[in-house]
């Protein structure tokens, strides 16, 4: 970006309304001081994206997606954020030099494509007979092969000295291709592509098809461009083809989900060895709200299973649940055919059913307390579904079973439905920790709200903050500080192209520009903000010193840790 400088871009994007951009691709309509549309950037029905002429920004209101012209151009393009720049500079007629405005990552998926293409044609070559007839016995047809990219590393022919023809050494390392003494990573494995969300290639699965090593897969370790927490297997193919009321089915593995491909069921992904994250939740909420777990039909799966629903549940997500009688979906579907599966898919689970099935495997429900044990554990477990009516079928259905009358379970029910409203939390430590925390980040977020849309507000926080402890939000709290400085105002739509070329904050900035809290504040709030920041960081920093005091035998390293604590107690606390 250097060689563009920022005067240019600014001048660049104010030729360029956001509202001319975004009609480019999809039609606004008026609504009060904004235009409206629908957002093209999930499954919308009732034009959730504003475009906002003031600001020259659009956001969605209910993805979060958020940005300036450039970010619009760059999500619909997908491309990157510089190569947009570029787009419309060489629209306007300036000259620009392609090399160094691209975003840096560009030449990292350009070396993971040539490893791609690199594998593919070794799995097209003699010594991939092999491999090319384990995957047919696998019964992985052709085509999900090119449309997988599957291909395959082979020690005999390997990858690293075609790729040191054109990229340094260094790089190949950094992206988990090549270990220091030049020898591939990879060494006679199948090879799964691994891409992030938007499709850029950043990583593989290795499967071992040979020989017995002890570890049937391996994969790129954590890099730059490849952060295993925060991507899904095969999410850029599955969002691609979701349709709004469609769901996502979360699989195990990269062959659970190769091979749902095959019999047509194209909405798969899976975490990589991983058991499902918030993040990956907070991913997938963005296109759908229907969740379909199908893990292995093993007692792990189950585990797994078990592990994903509160996570399901406290995301508001709408949950479904299958279990398959064979080893994974894989096997599944070999074993008992396409026709066996989409019936599965087309009658998930309920998780309260789940549950049901869970809670009675250990329980011999023959035996009279058992039974009312049982009957028990699934009406504290019905107290969190909010559907009424599924209430009232599994009360019903209960009823039938164990014969028993229904208003004898709806009013035990409604007991403790009662009491659960007005009975005051235990105090588990970890839940007042987990409270403490939320409010600690809630004030960090508003008060970066504030500082974005008032000066005061910065100079305020500038002066009175003692430290953020999220290195992100740290970072854009520091950056909204020094453009400040710098240009004694704040533009967002510029600010964002600032932060975009060169810091790595941009989607917190995103997360934060977009949580519309009300548009005025009181000082007090952004004092109480404050209060909270700081009360936490030293309460942060004295635990820790604490943790340390306990351990420390000497008693003269006692002493100084005591006097820290005391040096971090006068910390300026605004109390
Ligand atoms: P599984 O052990 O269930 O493998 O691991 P699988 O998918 O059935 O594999 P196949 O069918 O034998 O080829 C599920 C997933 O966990 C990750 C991989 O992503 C795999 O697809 N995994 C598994 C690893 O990362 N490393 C391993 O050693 C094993
Ligand atoms: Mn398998």
């Amino acid at each position: 970006m250097a060689h563009i400088d920022e005067a240019t871009v600014q001048a660049i994007r104010r030729k360029h309304p956001i509202k001319e951009i975004v009609e480019r691709y999809i039609p606004l309509t008026k609504r009060g001081e904004d235009y409206w549309g629908l957002c093209p950037f999930h499954a919308d029905n009732n034009a959730s994206m504003s475009v906002s002429t003031r600001l020259d920004m659009f956001q969605c209101f209910a993805c979060k997606k958020a940005g300036n012209i450039f970010n619009f151009i760059a999500d619909m393009e997908n491309i990157t954020y510089g190569q947009a720049i570029q787009l419309l500079a060489s629209e306007d007629g300036y000259q620009v030099n392609t090399e160094r405005i691209e975003n840096k990552n560009t030449k990292y998926y350009e070396i993971m494509s040539l490893s791609i293409k690199y594998y593919q044609n070794n799995l097209n070559s003699i010594l991939g007979e092999n491999a090319i007839k384990y995957l047919e016995d696998r019964k992985i047809n052709r085509e999900a092969i090119k449309k997988f990219e599957i291909g395959l590393s082979i020690s005999k022919q390997p990858l690293t000295p075609f790729l040191l023809n054109q990229y340094d050494l260094n790089t190949l390392i950094d992206l988990g291709l090549t270990n220091t003494e030049q020898k591939d990573i990879f060494n006679d494995r199948i090879m799964i592509p691994i891409h992030d969300l938007y499709g850029n290639p950043i990583g593989f699965g290795g499967r071992i098809y040979q020989t017995k090593d002890s570890s049937k897969y391996i994969n790129t370790k954590a890099t730059k461009i490849f952060d295993k927490g925060n991507i899904l297997y095969n999410y850029h193919r599955a969002h691609s083809k979701l349709n709004k009321e469609d769901s996502i089915i979360i699989m195990e593995g990269y062959f659970d989900v190769i091979r749902a491909s095959t019999i047509g069921v194209n909405n798969c992904v899976a975490p990589m060895g991983t058991s499902l994250t918030k993040s990956h939740i907070q991913i997938l909420k963005k296109i759908t709200n229907h969740i379909i777990l199908c893990f292995d039909g093993d007692k792990a799966g189950e585990l797994a299973t078990i592990h994903a629903i509160p996570l399901l549940e406290e995301a508001m997500v709408d949950t479904k649940i299958i279990r398959l009688e064979e080893k994974d979906p894989d096997e599944f579907i070999i074993k008992r055919g396409a026709a066996a599966f989409l019936e599965k898919i087309k009658n998930p689970m309920n998780v309260i059913d789940f549950k049901m099935n869970i809670l009675s495997q250990e329980k011999n429900l023959n035996d009279t307390k058992e039974t009312s044990i049982y009957l028990d554990q699934i009406i504290h477990e019905l107290l969190k579904e909010k559907d009424e009516i599924l209430v009232e079928l599994t009360l019903k259905k209960l009823a039938t079973r164990f014969n028993m009358e229904y208003s004898t379970l709806n009013s035990r029910y409604l007991e403790y439905k009662k009491k659960s409203k007005i009975s005051i939390v235990p105090p588990i430590q970890k839940e007042i920790r987990r409270k403490n925390n939320t409010q600690y980040r809630q004030a960090t977020d508003n008060l970066l709200y504030y500082m974005i849309k008032s000066p005061d507000v910065v100079l305020k926080a500038e002066d009175t903050v003692s430290m953020i402890l999220d290195d992100k939000k740290r970072r854009l709290f520091n950056e909204i500080i020094a453009y400040y400085h710098k240009y004694g105002k704040l533009i967002v739509a510029d600010f964002i192209t600032y932060l975009e070329t060169e810091t790595n904050v941009a989607d917190t900035f995103q997360n934060i520009f977009t949580l519309n809290l009300k548009s005025t504040y009181t000082k007090e709030e952004i004092e109480d903000y404050i209060k909270c920041i700081n009360y936490y960081y030293k309460k942060n920093i004295i635990d820790k010193l604490n943790e340390d005091l306990k351990k420390e035998p000497d008693p003269m390293k006692q002493a100084s840790i005591i006097a820290e604590m005391m040096k971090i107690r006068g910390v300026k606390n605004n109390d």
